[in-house]
């Protein structure tokens, strides 16, 4: 152990600049405290938006790239602070992050079994139709208003879809232009097949064990699907959680917490190969 420990010291110090804390180092996922980031109004659209420390992320591109992350929240929104939270964390990664306001002010309710709330009618209000201009809007406003030339999407339940809509190959779906370069996905709702076969980017998918929502013979047929796109992709399964587990887990529960902190850990490290 020391000796791996002290190994792993001198790698840092040969680097000779400050690195930011990936690779397995689990103390950049922020399980509780206070929001860093800021709320701005672009391009009409509320955006939670998260800048770096002076450190540098591991990414394989180039110098002159400039990379972000569109973090893509569930249906409980910018109001669900783990939300803020994980977009902080990518920040710390390395990452300049925003998160863009999917549903207008009112997600739903932190508890969605809240008497007089309607699922049905919540998405049927949030289709592709009302998200699809949001998210094409915000990487317009990353790309042309702040130079971003590399954007990895991270998407969690509600917006995993998206996440994988905007990968590049998805463009005839989405019905815009706008397309980001590589993709992660926590437990991703409602993803139907012809929005994974076309995709020409790489993407990561974490998984849950228990989750009605994407059960364990769906995502068999995801990841077939996966590779049939002939595209990089990696799917983590993790036990001992359910769905929501990378953003809403239990961290006083060993395994869950060990569970949203390597579904971070692989979401940063799969922007750190592909971004
Ligand atoms: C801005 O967005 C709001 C909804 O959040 C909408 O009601 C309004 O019409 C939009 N304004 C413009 C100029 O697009
Ligand atoms: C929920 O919304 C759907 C779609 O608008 C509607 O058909 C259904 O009746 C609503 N359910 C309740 C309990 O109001
Ligand atoms: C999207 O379509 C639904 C019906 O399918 C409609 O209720 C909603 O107003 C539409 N939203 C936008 C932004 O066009
Ligand atoms: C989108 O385009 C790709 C590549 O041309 C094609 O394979 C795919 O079937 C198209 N999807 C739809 C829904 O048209």
């Amino acid at each position: 152990m020391r000796s791996v420990t002290l190994s792993l010291l001198a790698g840092l110090a040969a680097l000779g600049r400050a690195a930011c804390p990936v690779g397995g180092d689990a103390s950049v996922v922020a399980h509780d405290g206070t929001a860093k980031g800021t709320y701005e109004v672009h391009n009409n659209i509320t955006m939670y938006i998260s800048h770096p420390p002076s450190c540098k992320p591991s990414t394989a591109a180039g110098a002159g790239d400039k990379t972000a992350i569109l973090y893509l929240t569930d249906v409980f929104g910018l109001k669900l602070p783990q939300n803020l939270l994980l977009a902080d964390s990518f920040a710390r990664a390395g990452y300049l992050t925003v998160a863009p306001d999917l549903f207008n002010g009112e997600p739903a309710p932190g508890d969605i079994n809240t008497p007089g709330f309607n699922t049905t009618l919540f998405l049927s209000l949030h289709g592709t139709n009302a998200t699809d201009p949001i998210i094409a809007s915000t990487i317009s406003y990353l790309r042309t208003t702040l130079g971003v030339t590399r954007i990895g999407a991270a998407g969690y339940c509600f917006g995993g879809k998206y996440a994988f809509r905007f990968l590049e190959g998805n463009t005839n779906l989405t019905a815009q232009s706008e397309t980001v370069d590589a993709a992660f996905t926590a437990h991703p709702s409602l993803l139907e097949n012809e929005e994974i076969v076309a995709i020409q980017g790489p993407v990561a998918i974490a998984a849950a064990e228990n989750d009605e929502l994407l059960p364990l013979e769906r995502k068999l047929e995801i990841e077939a699907l996966l590779k049939g796109t002939g595209r990089e992709y990696g799917v983590n399964l993790y036990s001992g959680t359910n769905h929501g587990f990378a953003v809403r887990a239990d961290v006083s529960d060993r395994e869950q917490r060990f569970a949203k902190e390597g579904a971070f850990l692989q979401a940063v490290r799969w922007f750190g190969e592909f971004l």
